[in-house]
């Protein structure tokens, strides 16, 4: 368990781990905001969600690089607030378990919210910042390398790890598994954790669908899934399943992209 203390910044409110409670530390995250618009603060994603990494005094000579990542809750969003926890409280939460489960992630440093009238306006999910990292994404992009399979055979390793832990991934996407490369070893790094979901005991065929968001390129999936798999024949039924879910994703990501130029082509009236 960690060691957590609860913290308030205005109308901030929220909690650090106890390793980072040092009052200039403090004073320096009490103003996301103000971090986020530095000049020295490199903006990774500025969408929805706004992502940024700086470094700060911690305490004494000591630095410390630190990603923010901002939420802003609007429309529906908003209105979950009022009866489930936020995503910043459950970013918060899952990077804590994981923590305590050994599972590698960014290390949770604080988060704290607004809330008015029992409605989150914004918050704020702090972690560490992971370095000599790279999204899985770039890997599969330049899938001709030669250590292709092995990074795959390790993926598979370390997913099957999670999923025996009770460690369920709900976006499981190339994005969200980082990867950084050691003597020949790969170590693999969740992210975006807000939608984890712990389990006791994790079904074969729930395991398997898990895995479906990952773009492994299509020469290899038989390969990644047999690895994941642990058997040296793939049982055919799982390879259908594997294949067919992944077909389902693929239709509801064009079904999504078409809805999205249609509502375009409404916003620009040239329909
Ligand atoms: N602690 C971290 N250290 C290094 N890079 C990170 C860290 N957290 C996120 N990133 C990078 O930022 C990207 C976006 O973060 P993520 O939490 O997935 O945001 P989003 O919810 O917008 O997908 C990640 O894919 C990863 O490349
Ligand atoms: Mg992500």
């Amino acid at each position: 368990m960690q060691h957590i203390t609860s913290v308030s910044f205005g109308e901030y409110k929220g909690f650090i781990n106890s390793k980072y409670n040092f009052p200039s530390f403090l004073r320096q995250i009490s103003d996301c905001n103000s971090l986020l618009e530095k000049p020295e603060c490199q903006i990774l994603l500025n969408s929805r969600n706004k992502i940024g990494a700086i470094k700060i005094k911690l305490n004494g000579e000591n630095y410390k690089e630190i990603l923010i990542k901002k939420f802003s809750f609007s429309g529906l969003n908003k209105l979950k607030t009022f009866f489930l926890p936020s995503k910043t409280i459950k970013s918060w939460e899952s990077a804590n378990k994981l923590i305590d489960l050994n599972i590698p992630t960014p290390f949770p440093i604080a988060f704290f919210e607004k809330r008015r009238k029992g409605f989150t306006k914004d918050g704020f999910f702090i972690t560490e910042k992971l370095n000599h990292v790279q999204e899985i994404r770039y890997i599969f992009m330049n899938y001709k390398s030669i250590y292709i399979e092995k990074l795959l055979s390790s993926l598979a390793d370390f997913l099957k790890h999670c999923h025996n832990k009770g460690v369920l991934h709900c976006d499981l996407s190339d994005g969200n598994v980082l990867v950084s490369k050691k003597n020949d070893n790969f170590n693999f790094y969740l992210v975006d954790v807000n939608r984890i979901k712990f389990r006791k005991k994790i079904g074969i065929l729930k395991r398997i669908r898990n895995l479906i968001r990952l773009g492994v390129p299509p020469s290899h999936q038989k390969f990644f899934l047999m690895e994941y798999i642990g058997k040296d024949d793939l049982p055919i039924f799982y390879w259908i399943w594997y294949k067919f879910n992944k077909f389902l994703y693929w239709e509801k990501i064009q079904i999504k992209k078409k809805l999205g130029l249609k509502k375009l082509a409404k916003l620009l009236r040239i329909q």
